[in-house]
C-alpha cells in the first residue's frame, strides 16, 4: 500500500471506530501562517474549490491566511476545540507535541528537495501521521513541504564562528531552537508574519529560511548575505479537527482526504519545480553568497544528535529510509 493510500485508509479507520456523523452542509475554516500569495495558501483555496466542486456545493473551505486566526499554537488549540476545522500547519507544532516529528527536522537528514519529497512520501513518514490523533486530538491527512532551509544575514557568515552570537530568528519548534543554539547563536523565535519587521528593525541579526520565501517576501531587501547550506528540509502537514473528523460522514471523510491531499501533493511537486529557478533568481541579484555543507556544521550536528537521537527514536527509523530512498 502506497503512502497516500495508507494515510487515508488510516484515518477512515480512525473515523470509522468513532460515531460516524450524517452528511451536512458545511463552511469548514482552514487556517494557515503563510500570506495569500504563499505556494501553501494557494494550495489551500485550490483545495476548497475542489472540494466545492466535487461535493456539487455542498460544502465549501473558507480560507484565513496570515495567522489571521493566530500562531499555530493557538490554531493548535483551535482544532482541538474544534472551533477551527482544518490547517496547513509546519511540522514545527506538531513536533512541540509529539518529539518524534522532530526527526523530520535532522540536520542533513535528505539531501535536496527531491530527497525530502521521496522521503515525506514513503510509509516511515506516513506512519508518523498515525501519531497524531491520540496524542494532539487532530486527523494528520498528509505532507506538504516548502524548499530547503538556508541562513540570511546581515554580516558575511563564512565559518561557523561567524554565527556566534548572532541573533538569528527560527521558526518557534524545539528541534531547530536546538540546532541553532549547539551552533552558538541566540536563536529568536518568530513566525514569519513578523520576520520582515523583526528584520527590518534590527531585532535579528539573521533568519533560517528558505528560497521561496527569502524571494517572494524579499527578505533579501535587508540581508545581503546568504549561506546556501540546505541543512534542513521543511515539511508541512494537512490536518482537520478530530472533533470535526467525527461528524464526518465516511464519504465526507474520503472526499477530504482525496482532495486535501491533491493538493498537498501538489505543493511537494511545486517546490520541485520551482526551487532551481528560485535559487538562480537569489545567485543573481546582488548577494554574497557562501555555500556550507554538513562539515560547517559538524559539531553543531553531534550536540543535537545527543538530544534528539534519544528524543526521536523515529529517527533510526527515518535515516534507514533516507539512505535507501538517497539513490532513487
Ligand atoms: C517559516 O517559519 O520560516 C516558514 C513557515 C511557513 C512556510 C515557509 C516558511
Amino acid at each position: 500500500m502506497n503512502n497516500f493510500n495508507k494515510i487515508a485508509s488510516t484515518a477512515l479507520a480512525l473515523g470509522l471506530t468513532l460515531a460516524s456523523g450524517n452528511a451536512q452542509a458545511r463552511d469548514f475554516r482552514l487556517g494557515l501562517i503563510t500570506p495569500p500569495s504563499h505556494l501553501w495558501t494557494q494550495a489551500a483555496e485550490g483545495f476548497g474549490e475542489e472540494l466545492a466542486e466535487a461535493s456539487a456545493g455542498e460544502h465549501s473551505v473558507s480560507v484565513f491566511p496570515s495567522q489571521q486566526l493566530g500562531n499555530e499554537a493557538q490554531m493548535v488549540q483551535q482544532l482541538q476545540a474544534g472551533s477551527l476545522d482544518m490547517a496547513f500547519l509546519t511540522i514545527a507544532e506538531i513536533s512541540n507535541r509529539i518529539p518524534d516529528f522532530g526527526a523530520l527536522y535532522a540536520p542533513y537528514l535528505v539531501n535536496d528537495v527531491a530527497h525530502a519529497a521521496r522521503l515525506l512520501r514513503s510509509d516511515v513518514a506516513g506512519e508518523l501521521l498515525e501519531l497524531m490523533p491520540a496524542q494532539t486530538g487532530l486527523v494528520g491527512v498528509g505532507y506538504g513541504m516548502s524548499g530547503m532551509r538556508q541562513i540570511l544575514s546581515r554580516d558575511p557568515i563564512a565559518s561557523p564562528q561567524d554565527l556566534e552570537g548572532q541573533r538569528l530568528r527560527i521558526t518557534p519548534f524545539e528541534p531547530i531552537r536546538d540546532f541553532y543554539l549547539a551552533a552558538g547563536t541566540a536563536p529568536t523565535p518568530l513566525p514569519l508574519p513578523d520576520v520582515y519587521d523583526a528584520l527590518a528593525n534590527g531585532q535579528v541579526d539573521a533568519i533560517d529560511m528558505d528560497f521561496e520565501a527569502i524571494e517572494a517576501l524579499k527578505f533579501y531587501d535587508q540581508a545581503e548575505h546568504l549561506l546556501i547550506s540546505n541543512h534542513m528540509m521543511f515539511p508541512m502537514v494537512g490536518v482537520v479537527s478530530g472533533r470535526v473528523w467525527r461528524e464526518l460522514s465516511g464519504a465526507d471523510r474520503e472526499l477530504i482526504i482525496t482532495t486535501m491531499n491533491a493538493h498537498l501533493d501538489g505543493v511537494i511537486d511545486s517546490v520541485l519545480e520551482r526551487e532551481p529557478a528560485q535559487e538562480a533568481a537569489l545567485r543573481a541579484l546582488d548577494l554574497t553568497i557562501t555555500e556550507a555543507d554538513e562539515a560547517f556544521f559538524r559539531e553543531a550536528i553531534a550536540q543535537w544528535e545527543a538530544t534528539w537521537n534519544q528524543r526521536a527514536p523515529a529517527l533510526e527509523t527515518l535515516r534507514q529510509a533516507a539512505a535507501v530512498l538517497e539513490v532513487e
